[in-house]
């Protein structure tokens, strides 16, 4: 098997080392992807090996991403790779959410059951494995939460230092927490994401520290095995939707390499169409996918929503994603703070229960239901990204009334559910749990 890692750039087309410390092409300044020969198994015998897996207890094939591992093979030797028994995530049908967003039926195929709360999980465990295998021992990344708080997890699990950079004042504080317990060095910066990014990628080269960002193509050969299981746990039936929220676009990219790759391994029959969606503060991509001329994205240059995960306004792999929106016959939409903030509370509703920028998923599913894009009667499955219990600052303001984005207007509760102070007094409770 050969696996090497390629320039996105159909007019370069370089081709390197699987080995080479390279985060985009030397030649143009592209994307780069791993790519690979077709593995000798046919899809009826990979469908058998991954299914046979489940029952076993070797810790790789407990692993929801390395038992695929034929679909990712770029590692030659898989002493290297480190699990904590990442994807695995449920497929969760939500009767509740399905109606308001205009469906007969909805799935969520629910990242946010990872190790570390995120869809992250998923492609930190090829970053780090990546990292070993080529002799590093610091790795960095840029964060508003997830990613840190993920990198931090398997770092430590891998033996490496983890290095983490936040904008400072701008991250989840259940991330942070997580990332200062996993041991890693936290640096604030006092710029946005996107400076940042900028910065570290500078550093990552001057200091010889392993860039673990979703440039990292390694990251995003592991995220396209959420789109491996949940066909696998559908038994290979494609839906008609795939729904996700964008940011930096690495999960986008991610989940379309991973849908072409399994309908030309014949393990699928037929692409399911990315709906991709932003917040309205935050959508250079959806800026693009509307303009005439596409060859260039505009950032936002100051991005805004409470949706931290998606707040960033100069999404790095947006060329990758533009292909895979493309090519699935997709659509990207935005919506507002305040149709995210009543689409997360009904995902609440629903015992599922999600972080901000996932439940931008059903708003967006909601808006392109009454567009007419999306029918009541189609197959569709949103991902969320991510737990719960990131953001409780955000639903605890929700609730009561109080969730307010800065410079914009307070968040209506639509579906609040403040709790109730009450004296220590048996007949007032009564009286109030009895009408
Ligand atoms: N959902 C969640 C929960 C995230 O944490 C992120 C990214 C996204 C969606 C966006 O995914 O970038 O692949 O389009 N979080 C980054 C972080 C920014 O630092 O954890 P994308």
């Amino acid at each position: 098997m050969t696996a090497e890692l390629a320039c996105i750039s159909e007019r370069c087309g370089a081709k390197f080392a699987i080995t080479d410390v390279l985060y985009e092409c030397p030649r143009c300044g592209s994307l780069l992807e791993a790519v690979y020969d077709a593995p000798t198994q046919s899809a009826a015998e990979l469908k058998a090996i991954w299914r046979t897996r489940r029952c076993s207890n070797d810790p790789l094939d407990q692993s929801g991403v390395w038992r695929y591992r034929e679909f990712i093979p770029f590692l030659d030797d898989y002493s290297h790779a480190v699990t904590l028994r990442e994807g695995c995530t449920p497929l969760l049908d939500a009767r509740q959410a399905a109606g308001y967003g205009g469906l007969d039926r909805l799935t969520f195929k629910h990242q946010g059951f990872n190790p570390t709360g995120s869809f992250k999980d998923n492609g930190m465990t090829c970053g780090a494995a990546q990292a070993v295998r080529l002799g590093m021992t610091r790795v960095a990344c840029v964060s508003t939460g997830n990613t840190s708080a993920s990198m931090a997890a398997y770092a430590a699990a891998a033996g490496l230092q983890p290095v983490i950079f936040i904008p400072h004042g701008n991250i989840a504080f259940g991330k942070l927490a997580q990332a200062l317990e996993y041991g890693a060095k936290t640096i604030q910066v006092e710029a946005n994401f996107d400076q940042i990014l900028a910065l570290v990628r500078g550093l990552a080269d001057r200091l010889g520290i392993y860039l673990l960002n979703s440039i990292n193509p390694f990251r995003i050969e592991g995220q396209k095995t959420i789109m491996a299981e949940m066909l696998d746990q559908r038994d290979w039936r494609a839906p008609d939707w795939v729904v996700l929220p964008g940011g930096n676009l690495g999960n986008t990219s991610a989940f379309g390499k991973g849908l072409r790759e399994l309908k030309a391994l014949g393990l699928i029959d037929r692409l399911p169409r990315l709906a991709v969606i932003q917040a309205e503060g935050s959508a250079p991509f959806y800026d693009l996918w509307r303009s005439v001329d596409r060859s260039h994205l505009k950032p936002v240059e100051h991005p805004k929503t409470l949706a931290t995960a998606i707040k960033i306004g100069d999404p790095v792999s947006w060329p990758k994603a533009l292909l895979e929106v493309t090519e699935s016959n997709g659509v990207v939409e935005k919506v507002s703070e305040q149709e995210i903030a009543d689409a997360k509370a009904i995902i609440g509703r629903c015992g599922i229960g999600c972080e901000p920028a996932s439940a931008a998923t059903l708003a967006g599913i909601r808006k392109l239901t009454v567009a007419g894009l999306i029918r009541s009667e189609d197959d569709v499955v949103a991902v969320l990204t991510g737990n719960l219990l990131k953001d409780p600052n955000y639903i605890h303001e929700y609730h009561t009334g109080v969730l307010q984005p800065m410079g914009g207007t307070r968040i209506v509760a639509n579906f609040g559910n403040p709790p109730v102070v009450m004296a220590n007094d048996p007949e007032q409770i009564t009286a109030f749990l009895t009408t």
